[in-house]
């Protein structure tokens, strides 16, 4: 067995552990990172890509700014399509200084490893049968890495590990309430050699159901289209996506995503849970592991940020200043976010899928048409979009 000592046990190398790590370490605080999977596999998964101002803000200040800068595509508004037209959100106008950012996740993960690396302190790839263990008093991670049993003593657990990861359900159920819901569709979405045809991302409604235009860089499309949850992705031919693509996106003005080989093809379901609180004994939960949200809206990340941000400002305030009350106040500050996004990425959801009834469309269409033409709605939609 092998024992080792730090201040913040980090259980998730994704971006919730990662920019935790980072933030500690500009504090001074030391911290281990243990990820169940491979380094290759945790920088090419493909995740989310939609940073908000505040997002971008907090890498930019604390030293992550440069490639995102640089390569990153700031975005001053979306788009809305439907009944044949599309309409612009211009957040440059409604929330001046406020935009959002395409980034893939996958940059930022190599950004964040990279500067994992630098830092000197230590991550741990390819870990199994991780276990944490008494966290009321005397925190311990347990791990077997290159054959070799490890163990990890620490102040505090974080969490970090997702939404199929351990320290959630090593928390007693009875002391967790979940608050789940379930979500009638999902969405196929496709990666495209393809120069993105669109500067903004574009949202559609159209009768044949929900289509998202987004990007990932200069030359490579992300396309996203409703379908059912139990949905075989074999049956969707690259011709076959091209095509609804093309009848959902139509509009008057002729425009439309520009084709390209698939490199990359999959189905995403949609759900949302919330964990409370989102903390037990010296174990912290921050990101997909504390809560889901329906990917529409582009959330999930920045929350994971978000959280691990106060997280770090609370780590930093107990061993700085011998200040407890920011970790006593870090469920609740993170739920009210949490729930305000909740709320946001709900609606988002609810506005832009087809369900099969006629009297909802009706209604959606109306909501459209009230959102792309009052101020005040636009307004609403565009600080909600670009982070509150
Ligand atoms: N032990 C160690 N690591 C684990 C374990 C485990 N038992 N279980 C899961 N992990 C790792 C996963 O392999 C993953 O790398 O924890 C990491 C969790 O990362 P994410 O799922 O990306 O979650 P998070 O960091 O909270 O980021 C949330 O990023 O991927 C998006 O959709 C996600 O937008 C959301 C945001
Ligand atoms: C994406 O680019 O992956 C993306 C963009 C906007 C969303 C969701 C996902 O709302």
């Amino acid at each position: 067995m092998k024992r080792m000592r730090t201040q913040v046990g980090i259980v998730g190398a994704g971006p919730a552990g990662l920019v935790l790590s980072h933030l500690l370490h500009l504090s001074g605080i030391d911290s281990i990172v243990v990820e169940n999977r491979s380094r290759d596999y945790v920088i090419g998964r493909v995740r989310a890509g939609v940073l908000e101002q505040g997002t971008v803000d907090l890498l930019v200040k604390n030293g992550l700014g440069e490639r995102l800068l640089r390569e990153g595509l700031r975005h001053g508004a979306i788009q809305l399509c439907f009944h044949g037209r599309r309409h612009r959100i211009d957040f440059d106008a409604l929330t001046p200084g406020r935009a959002i950012t395409v980034y893939g996740q996958n940059e930022l993960v190599t950004d964040l490893i990279a500067a994992r690396r630098a830092s000197g302190r230590p991550v741990y790839f390819e870990v199994e049968n991780v276990r944490v263990e008494d966290f009321d008093s005397d925190p311990r991670i347990r791990f077997r890495f290159e054959n070799q049993e490890h163990e990890i003593a620490c102040d505090f657990i974080a969490g970090c590990d997702g939404s199929h990861g351990v320290c959630r359900p090593s928390i007693p159920a009875e002391t967790l309430r979940i608050f789940e819901r379930d979500y009638p569709f999902a969405w196929l979405g496709i990666l495209a050699a393809a120069a993105p045809s669109s500067d903004e991302l574009v949202y559609a409604l159209h009768e044949r159901g929900f289509a998202l235009f987004s990007m990932r860089s200069p030359s490579v499309t992300r396309l996203y289209l409703q379908c059912s949850p139990d949905e075989d992705v074999e049956a969707w031919s690259d011709e076959r996506i091209w095509d609804e693509l093309a009848a959902r996106f139509e509009n008057g003005d002729g425009w439309l995503p520009r084709r390209g080989a698939i490199l990359q093809k999959g189905i995403t379901g949609m759900r949302s849970v919330v964990v409370e609180p989102m903390r037990r004994g010296r174990l912290f939960l921050a990101g997909d592991a504390a809560h889901i949200v329906p990917p529409t809206g582009a959330k999930g990340l920045n929350l994971a940020v978000s959280d691990v941000s106060l997280l770090a400002r609370a780590i930093a305030a107990y061993y700085h200043e011998g200040r407890e009350d920011l970790l006593n106040t870090y469920s609740d500050e993170c739920l009210r976010r949490v729930w305000r996004v909740q709320r946001f990425s709900g609606w988002m959801t609810s506005l832009l899928h087809r369900s099969s009834d006629e009297f909802d469309y009706r209604r959606q269409l109306a909501e459209l048409d009230y959102v792309t033409s009052s101020r005040a709605a636009m307004t609403s939609l565009a600080e909600n979009y670009t982070g509150l």
